[in-house]
């Protein structure tokens, strides 16, 4: 039975109405990094911060999964072995299809999180500076993402997986961000086969042994159907 490692970035969202970062009008084009994804700059301007992920949480509770999230869960509830879903994607897509056990890499916007003492609870749909944090009452709360210059989260067990993958693809993702930027290069080194699902041939696509490019809607429940009747 074949164990499969599935990546998904911000491509596979983009059909259901949220934004990538790297697209022309993506999220990095009219936001700067520095001033919205990092603890940097989250000390200098939290109202600014929070305000960015507000907009975001507003934003992806509206969404709804499309034919490639859809996809991803029948692939797991049907397939004999096992599948594991990474993602670096902070909206709750995945889960929203019916997918189990999806590996948050980036955080997500439905959490927050205490900066002083570590503590987690679901978000307010606004959060905002003065917020206590429930459990040690600072006024330190934060959007529970993972910003530039932070270590991602499930590291050892996302490595794990991919070092005993049969098959690993990643779908909607520019090769841009490592880690998750060098797991193709990673899973065929370890013995897996590769495939990368995009729009158009992603930075990295030289890892991958397999390509597939178009809409997520249309070449992800392709290529699942392929792996279900073979
Ligand atoms: P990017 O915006 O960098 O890349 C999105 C990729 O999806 C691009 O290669 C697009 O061509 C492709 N794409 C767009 N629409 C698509 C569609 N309908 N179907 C298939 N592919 C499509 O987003 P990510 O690679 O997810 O991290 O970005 C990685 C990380 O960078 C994010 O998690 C975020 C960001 O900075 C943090 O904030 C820490």
């Amino acid at each position: 039975m074949q164990k499969i490692v599935i990546l998904t970035g911000a491509g596979i969202s983009a059909e259901s109405g949220l934004g990538t970062f790297r697209d022309e009008d993506g999220l990095w084009v009219r936001h700067r990094i520095e001033d919205v994804a990092t603890p940097e700059g989250f000390a200098r301007d939290p109202q600014l911060v929070h305000g960015f992920y507000n907009a975001r949480r507003a934003q992806a509770s509206e969404a709804r999964p499309n034919p490639a999230h859809q996809a991803l869960a029948r692939l797991q509830q049907s397939a004999p072995g096992e599948v594991v879903i990474v993602t670096q994607n902070v909206d709750s897509l995945h889960e929203a299809a019916g997918a189990r056990g999806v590996l948050h890499m980036h955080g997500r916007l439905s959490g927050a999180l205490c900066a002083t003492c570590g503590h987690r609870w679901p978000a307010p749909a606004k959060m905002q500076p003065e917020d206590a944090c429930p459990a040690c009452g600072a006024r330190a709360t934060r959007p529970d993402v993972v910003w530039f210059g932070e270590i991602p989260h499930h590291m050892d067990e996302i490595w794990q997986h991919l070092d005993a993958a049969d098959l690993f693809a990643a779908i909607g993702t520019s090769g841009q961000v490592y880690p998750a930027a060098a797991f193709g290069q990673e899973a065929a080194r370890a013995g897996a086969h590769t495939v990368q699902l995009n729009l158009d041939p992603a930075d990295n696509a030289r890892d991958f042994a397999e390509h597939r490019h178009g809409p997520a809607s249309k070449i992800v429940p392709a290529w699942v159907e392929e792996i279900l009747g073979a």
